[in-house]
C-alpha cells in the first residue's frame, strides 16, 4: 500500500488544494519557519551571488565552480537574442490593459517564432531570452521607445537594465536592486499558483512557451504576483494618510480603522510561511541601510512593526507577518523604479527561470524519464438545488 502523506477530508475541498501534496519539486522548497531554499541552500546565503550562479544552482542542483558558471552563462548568452520578427510582432500588440497581458502574449509570440519544441532546449532558450522579452514588453507598454540592442555579455541583469529605457534612474543602484529582486523571486517551491499552472499545462504536452505564458497569466492575478503592485499602492495610501514622519501610534490607528471597515491589509501573511518571509527580511535590511530616509521606506518599516502586532490579536490569522511583497515595491521605488504596474513583469522575468526548470523535471526526468501524467483532478458532483 502507498505511504499515506495526506488524507483528503471534506475540509480539503474548496480550499485551493492548500497544503495538498501532488508531486516532487527538485529545485526549491519553502519551510514554514526558515523560508525559501534553492537546491537545499537558504536564499539568505545566495543574495551576494551573481544571478547566473543562482540559475546554475537551480538548473543543476549543485553549486557550480567559477568555470562551470562562466560556461553556463555563455550558453545562456548565446540564446539571449529574440528574432527580429518576435520584436516586430510584440510591437504590434495592443498597449491597453495590464502589462502582464502584453508580457504573456509576447512569450507566446516568441514561442511561435523561436520555439524549437524541445523542453530542455526551450528551457535554456527562454531563460536566455526572457530579459529581452520583459524589457521589450515594458518599454513598449510604457512608451519608453525601442530597446537598445541586447548585450548579453554584460551580464544577465546588467543587460536587462541597459535594454530598459527607464527615465532618469541611477542604473548602478537599479542593477543592484533588480539583481536581488531577481534572485529572491526565481522559484518558490512547486505549489505556488503560477508554477503549478505552468506544469499542469505542460502535462498536456503543450510546449514550453505556451506553458510559461499560461503560468504568467496565473502570476498576473492580484492574489498572486500582482500583489507586489497592490502592496506598494497600499504603502503609498498609508503614507498619504499619515504624512511624513508618522508615529507608530498613527499607523496603528489607521490599520485598526481599516480592519473595522473590513478593508484589506496588503503584504502580510502567506500560505506556507509562519514567520516574516526571509526574502522580506533581506529587502527590509537593504531598504533601511540604503534608502532609510525615503518616506515610503519609513512608512513600510513602521508598518512592519505595527501590523503583525495588530493582526496577531486575531486567533484566526496564523501568519500576521510581512511577506516579500510588503517591501519589494517600496524598495524598487526608492532605488529609482517607481512604476508599480511593471512590478509583476519583474516578478515574471525572474519566476520564468524556476518554472521552466520545474517543467523540464516533470516532462523529461520524472518517473524514470516517462514524465508525469496529464493533470486530471477529481471534482465531486454537487447538486445546486439541494
Ligand atoms: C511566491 O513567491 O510564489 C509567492 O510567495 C506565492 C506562494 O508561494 O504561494
Amino acid at each position: 500500500m502507498a505511504d499515506a502523506l495526506f488524507t483528503v477530508t471534506k475540509e480539503n475541498l474548496d480550499s485551493g488544494m492548500r497544503g495538498y501534496p501532488v508531486g516532487y519539486c527538485t529545485t526549491s522548497h519553502v519551510d514554514p519557519v526558515q523560508g525559501l531554499f534553492y537546491a537545499g541552500r537558504s536564499v539568505v546565503e545566495l543574495v551576494d551571488w551573481a544571478p547566473e550562479a543562482v540559475v546554475f544552482l537551480l538548473y543543476n542542483g549543485y553549486q557550480g565552480s567559477a568555470k562551470e558558471v562562466q560556461q553556463f552563462a555563455e550558453v545562456i548568452q548565446k540564446r539571449a537574442q529574440c528574432s527580429l520578427d518576435v520584436i516586430r510582432h510584440i510591437r504590434l500588440l495592443p498597449r491597453k490593459g495590464h502589462p502582464m497581458d502584453l508580457f504573456s502574449a509576447a512569450i507566446l509570440i516568441c514561442g511561435m517564432i523561436d520555439g524549437v519544441g524541445d523542453y530542455r532546449e526551450d528551457c535554456l532558450n527562454i531563460i536566455g531570452k526572457i530579459p529581452q522579452i520583459a524589457a521589450e514588453a515594458i518599454n513598449y507598454h510604457a512608451g519608453w521607445g525601442e530597446c537598445k540592442p541586447s548585450q548579453p555579455e554584460l551580464g544577465y541583469i546588467e543587460n536587462f537594465v541597459q535594454m530598459l529605457n527607464v527615465p532618469s534612474a541611477n542604473l548602478g543602484e537599479l542593477t543592484h536592486v533588480f539583481k536581488l529582486f531577481d534572485i529572491l523571486h526565481f522559484d518558490h517551491g512547486g505549489g505556488n499558483l503560477s508554477t503549478l499552472v505552468g506544469k499542469a499545462v505542460a502535462s498536456g504536452l503543450e510546449n514550453m512557451y505556451g506553458s510559461i505564458a499560461a503560468a504568467m497569466c496565473a502570476l498576473a492575478g492580484p492574489r498572486h504576483g500582482r500583489a507586489n503592485q497592490d502592496c506598494l499602492n497600499f504603502v503609498k495610501q498609508v503614507y498619504e494618510e499619515v504624512g511624513e514622519n508618522p508615529t507608530p501610534e498613527q499607523i496603528e490607528e489607521l490599520i485598526r480603522k481599516r480592519l473595522e471597515r473590513n478593508e484589506l491589509i496588503f503584504g502580510f501573511g502567506h500560505a506556507v510561511l509562519r514567520v516574516e518571509d526571509p526574502r522580506a527580511t533581506i529587502l527590509y535590511k537593504i531598504a533601511q541601510e540604503k534608502y532609510g530616509d525615503h518616506p515610503l521606506v519609513k512608512t513600510a518599516l513602521i508598518m512592519r512593526s505595527q501590523v503583525p502586532k495588530i493582526l496577531g490579536e486575531n486567533p484566526k490569522i496564523s501568519n500576521p507577518y510581512p511577506n516579500v511583497d510588503a517591501i519589494s515595491g517600496t524598495l524598487l521605488t526608492a532605488a529609482g523604479f517607481p512604476y508599480p504596474e511593471y512590478y509583476t513583469v519583474l516578478f515574471g522575468l525572474s519566476r520564468v527561470v524556476g518554472i521552466a526548470i520545474q517543467i523540464v523535471y516533470e516532462r523529461c526526468v520524472a518517473r524514470d524519464g516517462k514524465g508525469t501524467p496529464i493533470v486530471r483532478a477529481k471534482y465531486l458532483y454537487k447538486d445546486r438545488l439541494k
